[in-house]
């Protein structure tokens, strides 16, 4: 038993994202356990809310690196899956005894997105323990109407993110640091954050490099561009104060409704 905790612990500690795969191809039978993992992850009544499209054709991979934002490892990873909220299998449930499913709450549309992005994790925790590398992709919420036509997906279905799957091209990756534990671990109640957790991330990950060459475009509240600055003050709180700085995806909503989600 000891050693089963050891080995779970052991694959979650070491989770990186990989973007950089080698080229040999990934069977059915991996990625049918690796599915059959995130199936038995919780799911909100069970009701299972979500549905996975394994893609391997490189046409449809490399319209979807584009679609993602131009993501290059989208294209260098064999398979590419597609993590759906999907509840149009209820509506069948629902219909089959006479029902029809009430999908006009902001809280319908949460409960799929969750019960997707439990099982996707894992979906990514059992590739990892395989030896295989995997990455979320958000890019693909970029222009969910393509993705929606590209893919073929009915009312109801909603692509949440993708992942890609593979062989990493290294077999060891770098585990990026987290914030300190304490950061986000509260006791009884909540607590702000103090600014010393968020000043000593900063010097951590400024340290890793991992930020050089890659400044994000950041907006002022007075609507004005960030300024450039310097590698050596371009930390995890310049990146990130950047990336939440302006709308993300601001039509996302308009998408989500037009497949069937009132959002109310
Ligand atoms: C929902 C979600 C969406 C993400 N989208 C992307 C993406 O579009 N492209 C990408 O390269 N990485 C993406 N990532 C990976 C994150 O950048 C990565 O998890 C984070 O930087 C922490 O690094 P690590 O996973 O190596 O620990 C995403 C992660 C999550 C959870």
């Amino acid at each position: 038993m000891d050693d089963t905790v050891d080995t779970v612990m052991e694959v979650l500690r070491g989770h990186a994202s990989c973007r950089r795969y080698a080229t040999d191809p990934i069977d059915d039978a991996p990625i049918r356990e690796i599915v059959g993992a995130a199936q038995r992850a919780a799911t909100s009544s069970n009701l299972q809310l979500w549905s996975a499209i394994v893609i391997r054709n490189p046409a449809t991979r490399s319209r979807l690196a584009e679609l993602c934002g131009g993501q290059p490892h989208i294209e260098a990873a064999p398979v590419f899956i597609a993590w759906l909220a999907d509840r149009s299998r209820l509506d069948r449930a629902a219909e089959l005894r006479g029902y029809s499913q009430d999908t006009s709450t902001l809280e319908s549309f949460l409960v799929a997105a969750v019960d997707t992005a439990v099982a996707m994790q894992n979906a990514t925790v059992a590739a990892e323990a395989m030896g295989l590398g995997t990455c979320y992709i958000g890019g693909l919420r970029n222009d969910t109407a393509a993705v929606i036509e590209l893919l073929g997906l009915p009312e109801h279905v909603f692509p949440i993110a993708g992942m890609t799957l593979g062989v990493p091209a290294r077999p060891s990756r770098r585990t990026k640091p987290r914030l300190s534990l304490d950061g986000v671990l509260h006791c009884e109640t909540f607590t702000p954050v103090d600014d010393q957790t968020l000043f000593d991330y900063d010097e951590i990950m400024r340290a890793t490099g991992i930020y050089r060459d890659r400044h994000q475009p950041g907006t002022r509240p007075d609507g004005s561009a960030a300024e450039q600055i310097a590698d050596d003050e371009y930390g995890w709180l310049e990146h990130s104060a950047r990336r939440v700085s302006a709308p993300q995806r601001p039509n996302l909503s308009e998408q989500v409704r037009r497949q069937g989600y009132r959002l109310a």
